[in-house]
């Protein structure tokens, strides 16, 4: 056959395997071939190509489907081997399939229509992460814990209020990705190489059996935009900084010994027998890295190309497709762990006065009862140095007041406020870690979730 002696003559030299991208596009196998089918059904219908010889590409298409990618001739690409073997298989009437398209708007459709399969799956996992962070604070809604600033014991708080502002994040991670999502799925076939076509096709009916919501209107936009691939992969790396975030602090839970990790997603030593490890959560922390690494890649591939089409574009798809598939198994292994885990209401709750941390509470209770903020800051900050109790706040009164604590304030309201539990129910405000400001949380972001 002609055009494949041609091709052979242009793309034979040392330089083959550099130019060829076909073993990566291993993945948009089945994309190319449902394009394929696509583009060769509407071509019949609008009268381009016979019907019979529609059916024998459908037919030709059909068996190199069950042959699979590793059967397919060489080529360049998964296009033009996938056109040589129905070409193969049917004769020279195999060319006919490529009329009124060129390999820049097809694999720009196959990258769109498999990237939205991976980010739907993306999402899935996002989803499920939620789930696992929803029924952690149906769970523990009362499970008092330590909550820091700058790893220092801050506040006492609960696991459920900690668990909730991850759900939130996590559910903007969501909202990121449906809109990626949205703009993924608009076809661009018909665009051909960038110029559109002679031919009288029908753009609308090919966006329609493949799936798409649309079309990308202009031809040189929809036959070399990568746009959508940067936002996918934008996205997908901030929900991969969102997890590295909830991976630390699980690591560090783990090695305070607030949360035994299960068996499953665990690791030990090769020499220490005692030992336990959180690798799974150092793994999700890592591929944060990767996630950024694809930003930086893809981005620094496109930054100034020119339209349209460059073959540059060739080594901007695989940034997403490593991208996509850490960050899915990652926001996976990441809702496992969490799911699975145990958490130790005696250690948290030992813990949860650690270091003064209801100081905040105390400062508030005499602020509360007319001491300006500023004064009860100070008051109580000289107690923390001199022992944090009762006694210690006594002596600061003295000392910064020149009266009895008594004076301003009843000693059992000071006492509920040096207690974590209690401290935890007074704060009560809007979004707080009380037990009932973190049921009225709760619900919308079960309502959220199913919703998504
Ligand atoms: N394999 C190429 C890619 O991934 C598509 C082929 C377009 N090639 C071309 N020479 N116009 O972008």
């Amino acid at each position: 056959d002609e055009s494949v002696v041609r091709r052979d003559r242009f793309s034979g030299g040392p330089a083959r395997s550099f130019l060829s991208s076909l073993e990566a596009d291993d993945r948009i196998f089945e994309a190319d071939l449902a394009v394929d089918r696509a583009h060769t059904v509407m071509l019949a219908e609008q009268g381009i190509i016979a019907d019979d010889v529609a059916g024998q590409i459908l037919t030709a298409l059909d068996a190199t489907e069950v042959d699979g990618h590793d059967s397919l001739p060489d080529g360049e690409d998964v296009h033009e081997a996938i056109e040589t073997a129905v070409i193969q298989r049917i004769g020279a009437d195999g060319g006919k399939m490529h009329t009124a398209r060129s390999r820049n708007d097809e694999v720009a459709a196959c990258i769109r229509y498999r990237l939205r399969e991976d980010i739907l799956e993306a999402i899935e996992t996002t989803l499920a992460l939620r789930e696992s962070l929803v029924d952690v604070a149906t769970d523990h809604s009362e499970t008092i814990m330590p909550g820091y600033t700058h790893l220092q014991p801050a506040q006492p708080t609960t696991v459920a209020h900690w668990a909730l502002a991850y759900e939130g994040a996590v559910g903007r991670d969501t909202e990121r990705l449906l809109e990626t999502y949205a703009r993924i799925n608009e076809s661009p076939l018909g665009g051909a190489a960038f110029a559109g076509t002679t031919f009288d096709v029908d753009r609308e009916q090919v966006a329609d059996l493949l799936g798409f919501d649309g079309v990308v209107e202009n031809s040189m936009d929809a036959s070399s935009g990568r746009d959508f691939l940067l936002e996918a992969v934008q996205a997908l790396s901030i929900h991969a900084t969102t997890l590295s975030g909830l991976a630390e602090d699980v690591i560090i839970f783990a090695n305070r010994g607030f949360v035994d990790l299960s068996d499953d997603y665990s690791s030990t030593s090769s020499i220490m027998p005692q030992k336990k490890n959180p690798d799974t959560l150092e793994l999700v922390r890592a591929v944060a890295g990767d996630a950024a690494g694809g930003v930086q890649g893809l981005a620094t591939t496109l930054k100034g190309l020119p339209r349209a089409y460059n073959r540059d574009l060739q080594r901007a798809t695989t940034h997403a497709w490593e991208t996509v598939d850490a960050v899915t198994e990652a926001s996976e292994v990441a809702a496992g762990a969490v799911a699975t885990a145990d958490w130790n209401e005696g250690t948290m709750a030992a813990e949860a006065g650690e270091g003064f941390s209801t100081a905040t509470g105390v400062a508030d209770l005499l602020a509360a009862n007319g001491l300006p903020f500023r004064t009860a800051h100070e008051l109580v900050a000289i107690a923390a140095e001199n022992g944090a109790d009762y006694d210690a706040l006594e002596s600061a009164a003295q000392e910064v007041l020149g009266e009895s604590l008594e004076a301003h304030v009843d000693p059992a309201a000071v006492e509920d406020a040096l207690d974590p539990a209690r401290s935890v129910a007074s704060r009560d405000s809007r979004g707080g870690p009380a037990p009932e400001a973190v049921e009225a949380q709760l619900e919308p972001a079960r309502e959220r979730l199913v919703a998504d």
